[in-house]
C-alpha cells in the first residue's frame, strides 16, 4: 500500500479540479457527502452490511464510516467531520490513520446531534449533499441534485492513478481466491466449499465482498447469477463457472473464470473444452479492442459475432452465417447479457449509458437491452470484458418454439446442459495509448511467475 500514498494527493487534486467545475456549473458553493446510514432488517435490530456512499469512497479511503459527512469547497482542503461515538456494544469506527490523513482535515464528533451542528455551522447558503433518503440533511443541502450528480458520475468513468492502483490491489487479491477455488473443485468440493476456499484465499470476509460469490458447479452455471450455494457436491462433477471479486478500500474487482473438471471423460466434456477454448480466445480479443476511441458497443455487437461464429464451428448451430445467426438473435439465446460495465467505486459502476456531463443518455443498440455501457473509451476507464456462452433452459425452449429451431442441433446441445455454461470475465484499464492494461491478467500473471 506504500504506492498509494504519493498518488493520493495527486488524486484529490484531480477531484478537487472536477468538483469546482460542477459546483460551478450547477451553481452551488460547496458540496457535503453522507457515509450512509445503516439499515436494519424489517421489525428486528439486526443490520444488514453497511454500504458506503461511492462518493464517500471516492474521496476517502474508508468504508466504515456510519454517520460520518466529507465537505467539500473550492479552495479549501476536504473536511472530513468524522462520527466515532462511545460505544460497547460495537467496535467504534477506527481512528483515522494512514496516507490520506495529512492531505485531510479531520474532526472527530462523538454523538450525530454534534456533528448535526457542527453541519449547520459550517454549510453554506447555496450547498449541495449527496445523501441516501434516511441520511438526508433536513436544514440544509440540496439533496442529489441531478445535473451535479450527472456531472460527477461521468467523470468517476476516468480513474486516476490512484484508484487503478486500489484496483490492481483487488485484482490480486481476487487472483488468489480463483486459484484457491479451483483447487476446491478439482478436489471435488461442493460450491460451499469452493465458496468458502475463495474467501480464504483471498483473504475476505463475506461481508467484504464487493458482490456475492457465483459459484455455479455444472447446471448452475447456466443461472447467471446463481445466487445458492449446495452443500452437497454432485456425484460427477463437470465444470465450475465461479464470478467473484475482491475489494480495496471500496474499489471492486469482478472476475469471472470457467473450468472444466479434470477428469472430465467423453464427447460432452471434449466439445465443452473446444467451445471453452475458443471463449478464451476470443475473450482476448476483445479485450484487445479496449482502446482510447473505441465504441464500447462495438465490442458487444462483435462478440455476438464472433460467439455466432463459434457456435457455427463447433457445429452447433448451422445452415445460415454468423451475420444471420446474430440478427436474427440466435447467438443472444447463447450470450444473453452484456459485454461488460464500468468498474470502480461500484461493480456495475454509474454513468454507464451517460455519454456527457450533462447527462444526455445514449441507449443500447436494438435488441440488447441488458448491455450496461453505451460510451466511448476514453483514457482510465475500467471496464469489464465478459463474454459468455450458456445453455439456458428457458432460453434454449423460446429458441426451439421459434423459427431459427432447424438451425440448431438439439441433440449435442442436450449433451451439453450439464456443464451449465461459460463466463470469463477480466477486469481492463484503458490506456492512453495503445494496448490495454489487463488488471486481471497480470495479477494472475504475477502469481503464476
Ligand atoms: N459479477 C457481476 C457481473 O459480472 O457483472
Ligand atoms: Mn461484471
Ligand atoms: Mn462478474
Amino acid at each position: 500500500m506504500s504506492a498509494l500514498a504519493p498518488l493520493y494527493p495527486q488524486h484529490l487534486a484531480v477531484l478537487q479540479r472536477r468538483l469546482e467545475s460542477a459546483l460551478a456549473a450547477h451553481g452551488f458553493d460547496a458540496l457535503a457527502v453522507a457515509a450512509g446510514s445503516e439499515k436494519f432488517a424489517f421489525l428486528d435490530d439486526r443490520p444488514y452490511g453497511f454500504q458506503i456512499n461511492p462518493h464517500f469512497v471516492h474521496w476517502l479511503p474508508l468504508t466504515q464510516a456510519i454517520g460520518s459527512w466529507l465537505l467539500l469547497r473550492p479552495g479549501a482542503r476536504p473536511q472530513l467531520l468524522y462520527l466515532q461515538a462511545e460505544d460497547y456494544w460495537h467496535a467504534p469506527p477506527a481512528t483515522p490513520s494512514g496516507y490520506w490523513t495529512d492531505h485531510v482535515d479531520v474532526e472527530v464528533l462523538r454523538t450525530p446531534l454534534q456533528l448535526q451542528a457542527r453541519l449547520r455551522e459550517l454549510l453554506p447558503a447555496r450547498c449541495a449533499q449527496i445523501a441516501e433518503g434516511d441520511a438526508q440533511l433536513d436544514f440544509a443541502g440540496t439533496p442529489n441534485p441531478e445535473g451535479l450528480l450527472a456531472h460527477l458520475h461521468f467523470e468517476r468513468g476516468m480513474k486516476t492513478p490512484y484508484e487503478l492502483q486500489l484496483m490492481r490491489a483487488a485484482s490480486q487479491r481476487a487472483a488468489l481466491g480463483h486459484l484457491a477455488a479451483k483447487a476446491a473443485f478439482e478436489a471435488g468440493g461442493a460450491e460451499a466449499d469452493i465458496h468458502a476456499a475463495y474467501l480464504a484465499g483471498s483473504d475476505q470476509a463475506e461481508r467484504e465482498l464487493p458482490y456475492g460469490n457465483i459459484v455455479g458447479l455444472g447446471a448452475h452455471g447456466a443461472v447467471l447469477h446463481w445466487q445458492f450455494q449446495d452443500k452437497q457436491a454432485p456425484a460427477t462433477p463437470t465444470s465450475l463457472l465461479i464470478d467473484a471479486g475482491a475489494s480495496c478500500q471500496g474499489y471492486a474487482a469482478d472476475i469471472t473464470r470457467t473450468w472444466l473438471h479434470p477428469e472430465g471423460r467423453g464427447e460432452a466434456a471434449r466439445r465443452f473444452a473446444a467451445l471453452w477454448q475458443g471463449m478464451e480466445t476470443l475473450e482476448l480479443a476483445l479485450v484487445d479492442q479496449v482502446r482510447a476511441g473505441t465504441d464500447y458497443p462495438a465490442i458487444h455487437l462483435d462478440a455476438h459475432q464472433r460467439i455466432a461464429t463459434l457456435l457455427l464451428d463447433a457445429g452447433l448451430v448451422h445452415g445460415l452465417s454468423a451475420e444471420a445467426a446474430v440478427a436474427q438473435g440466435l447467438s443472444s439465446a447463447f450470450f444473453p447479457h452484456g459485454i461488460g460495465h464500468l468498474l470502480g467505486a461500484q461493480v456495475h459502476d454509474v454513468a454507464g449509458l451517460q455519454i456527457d456531463r450533462q447527462g444526455t443518455r445514449r441507449e443500447r443498440p436494438a435488441g440488447h437491452p441488458y448491455l450496461r455501457l453505451t460510451r466511448r473509451l476514453e483514457p482510465g476507464m475500467v471496464v469489464t470484458i465478459e463474454p459468455g456462452l450458456y445453455f439456458i433452459p428457458m432460453l434454449l425452449r423460446e429458441l426451439q418454439a421459434g423459427p431459427l429451431t432447424g438451425h440448431v442441433d438439439w441433440a449435442a446441445v442436450e449433451t451439453l446442459q450439464p456443464f451449465g455454461g461459460i463466463r470469463i470475465e477480466d477486469d481492463v484499464a484503458c490506456r492512453a495509448e495503445g494496448a490495454p492494461e489487463n488488471l486481471t491478467r497480470e495479477a494472475f500473471g504475477r502469481l503464476q511467475a
